[in-house]
């Protein structure tokens, strides 16, 4: 597992075989990521290497080695399958960055089942639209977070079961199962499904502009963007001690929060409590964290807590830093290199829909801070005429990011909603099939977001090409919340975008209009945000609520967010000819 070798070399000489060669993978061997996360691993003679070193609340800590994972993996493998659990069923995890969620995952697809991970944060309503979707037929979660589930229980009938993996058996309501993973008998060897590189793997829902989220469903294939990226971009090499700070309930958690890391046999830590800067450094100390991957709002907040907190903590273990979910600003690029001993944090870009690094600060290369970097070896990316959609070959000019389909870790469909996924496509047939878009050369697929490349090849961020708020590296789609606002009897409409925040970058603020018969003021207000903080998660919780006459909208009655986005901003509010007064 050598990285050494420049960015050139990489993109003259690559093939996406160079992923089996990393991971010594030979084709007819059984490709199943929980396999290869945890059992083949073992069958390497890593078995008592440290898998997970993980820290909790108050002070808990635990460490699991490989053959850990590979037995309390089969634990839930063995437990799901005698619960009925089949091949393409899709069981949802839900629950805290505990072990038993990095033991289900892999369990989950060691039986060829998809797993459909969400935040634990997520109210009961984010929960339901979920679940229905994709309809679910087991969640796996804790008494912290059942209660949610028993609110929603009787509107999802393809719910038929509930684990809760922790906690007090006598406790639980109705048909729950107790589940605990340390009292199942050990199964030393799990009969895993034959899984092959088109098997359904993971289903991670994301937020548009319009409609619910979707689920973007990917395929046991996406190893090999996952491992080679891991390696080549994160840097990761065998006697790593590496930091994901991502949930697994958002794609950054799993891909690099457990799969790639994993797949290498590289030890990863996890930190399962509340931010403040002096907390993660000294878990940095203290587990000798060599790698970190981590987000622009982190580091935004570690900034602001100052570089004398950092002196007081040995951090000498660091050995690479790098950033993913916003833009990554110039001053945290330069601030990181000041205060980590010269180590600065190597930006990525990537979507839950691409599954993998995409555009990156390769390890060696120049950085340009502010800038994400190139494309990884493998990928064509270009930027896109936002008319023509055309590819722009003058630098400097701002177009839409786009890729080249048939990258190995691609999502290969929009969950039941293959309208949808086609529209991500630049020139598709109105018939096509997901099965044909993934993989037609001729076609981009378009990210949804803006961006130039300057004269280097270097790729620049610009924004969003659509109404998504990104707060905290979180996408929020201005639907959810609409939604869950319009059914306060008070408000007439709604309309979420973002503003302007120094740690978060953006933060929810919405408009709303009131129904007649309704005055605003600050009890309404209280009122109004009670009410939605159940059904939502805390990041799409507004953090104003601004009362209008009336909301800007399009002839054909379309509110035009981006019009009071750019209020928030301060930024020209562009052509208003098209919008009505009405
Ligand atoms: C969206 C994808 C993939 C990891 C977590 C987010 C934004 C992502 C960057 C970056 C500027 C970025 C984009 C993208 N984004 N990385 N380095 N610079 N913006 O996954 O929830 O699917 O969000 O996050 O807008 O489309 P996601």
């Amino acid at each position: 597992m050598s990285n050494i070798g420049s960015y050139e070399e990489r993109v003259k000489n690559f093939s996406w075989d160079i992923a089996k060669e990393v991971l010594d993978w030979k084709d007819g061997e059984l490709l199943n990521i929980g396999a290869i996360c945890s059992d083949r691993v073992c069958g390497m003679g890593k078995g008592s290497k440290p898998a997970l070193i993980w820290e909790g609340f108050g002070g808990r800590s635990a460490r699991y080695t490989f053959d850990d994972l590979k037995v309390y993996s089969n634990a839930f493998a063995g437990f799901l399958r005698e619960q009925g659990m089949e091949p393409g069923d899709r069981i949802c995890i839900f629950m805290d960055k505990i072990p038993s969620l990095y033991f289900s995952f892999l369990g989950i697809l060691k039986i060829g089942a998809i797993v459909q991970p969400l935040f634990s944060a997520f109210g009961e309503e984010s929960l339901e639209v979920r679940l229905a979707s994709a309809e679910t037929k087991a969640i796996l979660t804790t008494v912290k977070h059942v209660k949610k589930v028993r609110k929603i229980r009787e509107r999802l009938p393809h719910l038929e079961k509930v684990v809760v993996v922790d906690g007090n058996p006598d406790r639980l309501k109705g048909d729950e199962i107790f589940f605990d993973v340390e009292k199942y008998p050990a199964i030393k060897e799990f009969d895993v499904y034959r899984s092959d590189s088109e098997t359904p793997s993971v289903l991670h829902y994301t937020s548009g502009t319009t409609g619910q989220p979707k689920g973007a469903l990917h395929v046991h294939n996406s190893i090999w963007g996952q491992a080679l990226t891991a390696n080549w971009v994160l840097d990761l090499r065998d006697d790593d001690i590496y930091w994901c700070t991502a949930d697994p309930g958002w794609v950054t958690g799993t891909s690099y929060g457990i799969i790639g890391p994993w797949s290498l046999g590289v030890t990863q830590c996890v930190l399962d409590s509340g931010f403040t800067s002096a907390r993660w450094y000294q878990f940095i100390q203290d587990n000798k964290v060599s790698v970190w991957y981590s987000a622009p709002t982190a580091i935004r907040a570690l900034m602001k807590d100052g570089g004398e907190l950092v002196k007081k903590y040995d951090l000498s273990s660091l050995r690479h830093l790098a950033s993913v979910g916003e833009p990554l600003n110039p001053e945290a690029v330069i601030w990181s290199g000041e205060v980590f001993g010269g180590l600065k944090f190597h930006d990525t870009f990537w979507q839950t829909e691409t599954g993998a690094i995409m555009i990156s600060n390769y390890p060696g290369m120049e950085i340009k801070p502010g800038s994400m970097g190139k494309p990884f070896p493998g990928i064509e990316a270009s930027v896109l005429d936002l008319e023509t959609h055309e590819p722009l070959t003058e630098p400097g000019k701002v177009g839409l990011i786009a890729f080249r389909p048939g990258w190995p870790s691609m999502f290969r469909q929009y969950w039941k909603r293959p309208d949808i996924y086609r529209s991500k496509f630049v020139g598709a047939r109105e018939d096509a099939m997901p099965d044909e878009l993934r993989t037609d050369k001729s076609l981009w697929y378009v990210s949804g977001d803006r961006a130039s490349i300057d004269a280097d090849g270097y790729f620049w961020f610009v924004g969003r090409d659509d109404d998504v708020i990104n707060t905290g590296g979180h996408l929020v789609g201005p639907f959810e919340i609409e939604s869950a606002l319009v059914e306060h009897e008070a408000i007439a409409e709604a309309a979420a975008v973002g503003k302007p925040d120094k740690v978060n970058m953006e933060v929810v603020k919405a408009f709303v209009t009131l129904k007649p018969g309704y005055e605003p003021s600050e009890e309404l207000e209280l009122d109004i945000m009670n009410f939605i903080r159940k059904k939502l998660s805390p990041l799409a919780m507004p953090q104003e609520i601004e009362y209008v006459e009336k909301l800007p909208k399009t002839r054909s009655g379309k509110i035009v967010r981006r019009y009071l986005r750019a209020l928030e901003w301060g930024e020209e509010v562009g052509d208003l000819s098209t919008l009505s007064d009405e």
